[in-house]
């Protein structure tokens, strides 16, 4: 039922949107000036308790024009607003920057009309989450404008039914006859009243992405922000604001997704009176956007949950929007194969004779997909030449009849067929720069930054953005593929392009994102039958931006358990499972060099979307069935894992155990996963309360036969025995409910 409400109060000019779970409320104050007032669980009705206290404070100065400067009771440097202005009167971190015709850097935004529309606008070009129908969201539009720079900012707020979530986006348009600079343009602001507060990001690297920190918010400004040219390994686009008290399931959290793959930026301000400002949009670093008369700019989409509940609750409000609500297309709830990819197993190294070896030994094994990765295409034996040549290498698996006749093998086998690409690159040395040397981005008389032997394709231009589509269609429309890896292995370095004008070159970092989107549309939409997975030198690129295109993505290029603990634990505070790839690696692991055992291994990975990343054909009989019985157990499991409802119960960041849970919709069906890092003589007897259950009736564990009520297993919980004494250790458990 459509619960989604929005209202304006025009005796207290107060707009408040709300349904059965939150509520967000914004004031139109004096002067226009618009303020925030609340956001969080939901209020029936407000009557005024939020008006911000008037206060004579020095050094914060009063409103310019009349009769308000007069006023020295009122401030923009410390009124909670919704969109901040620069350089007249509020010194915290602006919303938005602008330089006028004549030079002046200054803006000053207020309210000047309002609309409500069923439904949730399209925003052009970008990736953003979407209605099915009408009635099950509305949105906000609120209009301010800047007289001086006769500029109209429009302000999105998107309420769903029974979802705890606000989009937000922010467009501009020019409505003078001049042309205006946009030096930044958040796509939301958030102020919030003096509290104490933390804030949870997930910063990390290649190879070690999204990392879980929480630190205070303390007076100044913190930065969470990607300079990349990508959303990166290094900072996903998202942060979280609890109090300190704030758990895995009690508590309040609020957090900030922002729908974008490109340069981000995430400010918190807590300024001199305590009261916090979460600032999300593209990074104003390198940014510089002309806008021409009569032009807008619309800015990326940034998504806002409330929980009460803690992490999990709003962890649980972000897996169900992205999976139901950003990711589209054929895949968005089919169950994703399982994977062998020849990666790990060969790199370069491969020939048809050693890809028919690995093919002969996965499909008695169940393995349901066969993905060939890097090194098909040009003339590519080593990371240093042929991206951007998408034809097919024809020596490399000539013996075996090419790519069409490896796809045809696979196919006999009963198994899908995927294929790598790396659109947006080139290597000096290939075809494509020997062609055009100018589709590289890079500035004239400077030297190039090489990264990985590779330089990036210049896709703010449209012709280089159809140069390898045409090259990518010509693969696929001759060679039947059933997935396909899109991955992405540097970041942006003198980012400047040939084709556009020098007083435009603060658009490039932006349009090259548009590139790639545009790209990634018209090759979903012609083949709407390939399932995509990003990639960007493993999870570097894993944002809700690629979703809205990419239904999965890789987590990351490390596949040490004990390392993907950390990653799977942080990528889900986020993002769903099934967006979620996880491999099975050899043992020594490729990237830390570290021993485990197969069954840690496949544990680890079976709690993602699913695959093997090794030669199979070394592997002994023993450890042959014990792949099979992973891949039976991950078959029989498959629809709970990938799209069951997921929570965190025992944090690797703070513990020498893991545990999470997977929980079907109607709680009949749990799998309880179980790790233990290093061993310790003595062992310590450790329990793991679940959460989230049936309270009444009886939860049967599959293997034992035991039976334990909801409430034993989550106010009492589980003894974790028997202790192997071994280091990296695991146990899961599959309990079915049933009525007493
Ligand atoms: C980085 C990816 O994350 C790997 O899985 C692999 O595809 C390599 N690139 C290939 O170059």
């Amino acid at each position: 039922m459509a619960n989604a409400n929005i209202s304006f109060d025009d005796k207290q000019n107060v707009f408040h949107l709300s349904n059965r779970q939150i509520s967000y409320l914004i004031q139109i104050e004096e002067g226009g000036l618009l303020s925030h007032l609340y956001f969080g669980k939901k209020i029936t009705k407000y009557h005024g308790s939020r008006h911000y206290p008037r206060l004579d404070r020095g050094f914060s100065p009063n409103l310019a024009g009349e009769p308000h400067q007069t006023d020295r009771s009122y401030s923009k440097d410390t009124l909670l607003q919704e969109y901040g202005g620069y350089n007249t009167g509020d010194f915290r971190q602006a919303a938005i920057k602008i330089q006028g015709a004549n030079g002046a850097q200054a803006s000053d935004f207020r309210f000047q009309s309002f609309k409500i529309v069923n439904g949730k606008p399209h925003l052009d070009r970008l990736p953003q989450a979407y209605v099915l129908s009408e009635d099950e969201a509305k949105t906000l539009i609120i209009n301010l404008v800047d007289s001086t720079l006769n500029a109209q900012v429009s302000l999105y707020y998107t309420i769903y039914n029974d979802r705890p979530v606000v989009a937000r986006s922010t467009k501009i348009t020019n409505l003078s006859q001049q042309s205006i600079n946009i030096e930044k343009i958040a796509s939301m602001q958030l102020d919030l009243p003096a509290s104490d507060l933390e804030i949870i990001s997930l910063p990390g690297a290649h190879v070690r992405e999204r990392q879980m920190e929480r630190q205070i918010v303390r007076q100044g400004v913190t930065e969470f922000s990607s300079h990349r040219g990508t959303s990166s390994h290094h900072m996903n686009p998202f942060v979280v604001l609890v109090t300190p008290n704030t758990t895995e399931n009690e508590g309040e959290a609020v957090g900030v997704q922002l729908v974008y793959s490109g340069n981000h930026q995430f400010t918190i301000e807590r300024d001199y009176v305590e009261q916090t400002r979460v600032l999300s949009g593209i990074n104003e670093d390198g940014f510089d956007w002309q806008l021409n008369a009569d032009d807008d700019f619309q800015t990326p989409e940034a998504l806002l949950v409330y929980s009460d509940e803690g992490l999990n609750g709003m962890s649980q409000a972000y897996h169900h929007l992205l999976r139901e609500r950003v990711a589209r297309g054929k895949y968005q709830y089919a169950e994703r194969p399982i994977v062998i990819n020849n990666w790990e197993a060969t790199y370069f190294d491969f020939n048809a004779e050693k890809i028919q070896e690995i093919l002969d030994e996965a499909s008695p094994l169940g393995i349901e997909m066969f993905v060939l990765d890097d090194g098909w295409f040009g003339k590519r034996d080593d990371d240093d030449s042929s991206l951007g040549d998408w034809f097919e290498y024809a020596t490399k698996l000539q013996s075996g009849g090419g790519l069409v006749g490896l796809s045809d093998k696979v196919h006999e086998k009963g198994m899908k067929f995927g294929l790598w690409f790396e659109p947006e690159m080139i290597s000096k040395n290939s075809d494509l720069y020997r062609q055009h040397p100018d589709y590289i981005l890079g500035m004239p008389n400077r030297d190039l930054t090489p990264s990985r032997d590779q330089y990036v394709l210049d896709f703010s231009r449209p012709e280089v953005v159809d140069n390898i589509f045409q090259q990518v269609v010509n693969i696929l429309d001759n060679v039947k593929i059933d997935y396909i890896k899109w991955d992405m292995n540097r970041h942006l370095t003198e980012v400047y392009s040939a084709a556009l004008s020098p007083e435009r070159q603060g658009e490039v970092g932006h349009r090259y994102m548009l590139g790639v989107y545009d790209l990634a549309d018209r090759l979903t939409k012609r083949y709407p039958d390939i399932l995509f997975e990003g990639c960007s030198g493993g999870g570097g690129r894993f944002d809700a931006g690629m979703l809205y295109f990419f239904p999965q993505s890789w987590t990351s290029d490390n596949t040490d358990p004990v390392e993907r603990l950390k990653i799977q634990y942080g990528t889900t505070l986020s993002y769903p499972v099934s967006s979620m790839t996880a491999h099975v690696s050899a043992s020594p692991n490729h990237q830390t060099g570290r021993q485990t055992s197969l069954a840690m291994r496949g544990d680890v990975a079976t709690a993602g979307v699913f695959g093997y990343e090794l030669n199979l054909a070394k592997l002994s009989l023993e450890e042959k069935s014990e792949i099979k019985d992973q891949v039976t157990f991950y078959k029989q499991h498959r629809s709970l894992i990938q799209y069951g409802n997921f929570y965190r119960i025992k944090s690797p960041f703070k513990n020498n155990e893991t545990a999470w849970e997977f929980i079907s919709e109607d709680k009949t069906e749990v799998l309880l996963f179980n790790y233990r890092v290093l061993s310790t003589a003595q062992p310590v007897f450790t329990v793991t309360k679940m959460s989230h259950l049936k309270s009444d009736g009886i939860y049967v564990d599959q293997r034992t036969d035991e039976h334990y009520s909801g409430d034993e297993l989550m106010s009492i919980g589980l003894y974790n025995t028997p202790i192997k004494q071994a280091d990296f250790t695991s146990a899961v458990r599959y309990f079915k409910w049933q009525a007493e």
